[in-house]
Parts: structure tokens; sequence; C-alpha cells
């Protein structure tokens, strides 16, 4: 994993936005996977305002609330086309985001895998990291080989979500989520994470052994993963000044 310490959430998203936008450059039609949540949204903003040729590119996404219909307020299809995708030229029919409305959550599951693959595979997936260690919606305990499917949500990732919901008993208990093997398959990972109170996971995710405890550290046997924190994220890795070290030295000269 490369691991990328910047200042604060402005400049992960600036550095996030050039990795983006590199990889759109090397290839028009790059396929991005989306993330939501709080860490993605300067990225994001960064992305709407850019001049970027999308036209091209396709969009998945992470994971959704089961139950949620695209315009419910609290779905992830709304937050995307929010935040992001009704601000860029992306044609309709080259996003595909989970349906947390469908009728038929299992075979949902098998033709997202499946649109996937037809599309070659995700070329960058973006990803941000829970309290608890999920990446996706993939909980602690989640298969690190696990594909697709529904899952039951955690009282902690229930409350965290809390906000978006008038009150917390209206959290779905149940998602929609990439598995961590899907992940995986993703020819390159770039996952963020900011604030204080992410420094113990992010320490665990990428100092601490894999375990499916915390399904983020997969992402250590990622031959392409590279994680962007905050100072205050990346405050409790003992080895951040290394990783300072390597931006500074061996990224900049291109080595
Ligand atoms: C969102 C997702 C989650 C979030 C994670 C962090 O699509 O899959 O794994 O990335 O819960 O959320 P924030 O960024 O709100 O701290």
């Amino acid at each position: 994993m490369d691991i990328i310490i910047r200042a604060n959430p402005e400049d992960v998203a600036a550095e996030a936005y050039e990795f983006v936008a590199a990889a759109l450059t090397r290839k028009p039609d790059l396929t991005i996977g989306l993330a939501t949540g709080r860490t993605p949204l300067g990225l994001y903003r960064l992305m709407r305002e850019s001049r970027l040729d999308f036209s091209t590119a396709r969009f998945f996404n992470l994971d959704e609330f089961a139950g949620l219909g695209q315009d419910h307020p609290a779905s992830f299809h709304r937050y995307l086309a929010e935040q992001l995708l009704r601000w860029i030229n992306v044609r309709s029919d080259h996003v595909r985001l989970l349906r947390g409305d469908s009728k038929d959550f299992r075979i949902e599951c098998g033709g997202y895998e499946q649109a996937i693959r037809s599309c070659g595979g995700i070329d960058v997936q973006i990803l941000g990291v829970g309290r608890n260690g999920h990446i996706g919606f993939n909980e602690p305990g989640s298969s690190l080989g696990s594909r697709t499917r529904i899952k039951t949500l955690e009282a902690q990732s229930i409350q965290e979500y809390a906000s978006l919901f008038k009150s917390p008993d209206q959290v779905p208990r149940f998602c929609l989520t990439m598995g961590v093997g899907t992940i995986m398959e993703a020819k390159s990972v770039l996952l963020l994470a900011t604030g204080r109170e992410k420094a113990d996971i992010v320490q665990r995710m990428i100092e601490g052994p894999v375990t499916a405890e915390v399904p983020g550290t997969a992402l250590q046997f990622h031959p392409h993963g590279t994680v962007v924190l905050d100072e205050e994220a990346a405050q409790k890795l003992a080895r951040r000044e290394y990783w300072k070290w390597v931006y500074q030295n061996e990224w900049r000269v291109g080595m």
C-alpha cells in the first residue's frame, strides 16, 4: 500500500482528485467505483467543478440501504446524484448503482457482479473506512472473499447513519454491498480517511494483522492500493514519518 499523509481534509481531497484525474487522462473510458459518506465529499466537489471529460467513463457504487428507492433522501443513489453525477457529463447508461428497492436482492447482487465483469472490471475504486473497520458495508466478520450481497448492519453503523433519517429506528437494518472480494478485484483502490476519530482504525487497518474482524485490512494484500490520510487520521501510525519521507523523496522525483 502507498500511504500519503497530507495536512488536512482539503489537501486529501486535492490529492485524491489528482489521482482520479491522472487515471482518467490515461484511460478516458475509466470505470470508477464510488463511495458515499462524509469523507469523499471534497473529492466529489473537485470532480464536479473540474473540466474533466467523463463522457466515456463508467460508474458503479459500493453499497445501498436495502429497501430505499433511488429518490429517498437518505439513499446513496440520491447522494451520488446530488454530490456528483448530475453535474458531470456522464452518460446515464454508463452509471450502474446498486438498487435498494429491487424486488429480489440475490438477482440484483448477481446482476451487479455481472455488470462489473462485462465492462472489464473497476479501474479505480474509491473507499472510505468505518470506525469499525468496514469497507463498503462489509461489517467486521465479513468474509475477505465475499461478493456483492445483502448484509446486516452493525448497531454502530446504524448509529453513524442515524442523522440521515428522521429517527434512528428508521435506519434500515440491511444493506446491499460489494463484497471484500469484489473490492479487491478493482485494478486500483483509493481509500481516504480524515479526522481524529479515524486514527485508531486507520492504524489497525494499515499496521495491524490482516483479519476479517477489520475488513479494511484485506487491502494490505492489494497490489495497487493507495491510502490518503490527513494528519489527524494518521496520528497513530508507527511508520508515519517514513511515509512522509517516501512521499517527499521517492514519489516526487519519480523513482
Ligand atoms: C459508503 C461506505 C462506507 C463509508 C464509511 C466511512 O459508501 O461504503 O464504508 O465509506 O462508513 O464513512 P464516512 O466517510 O462518512 O466516515
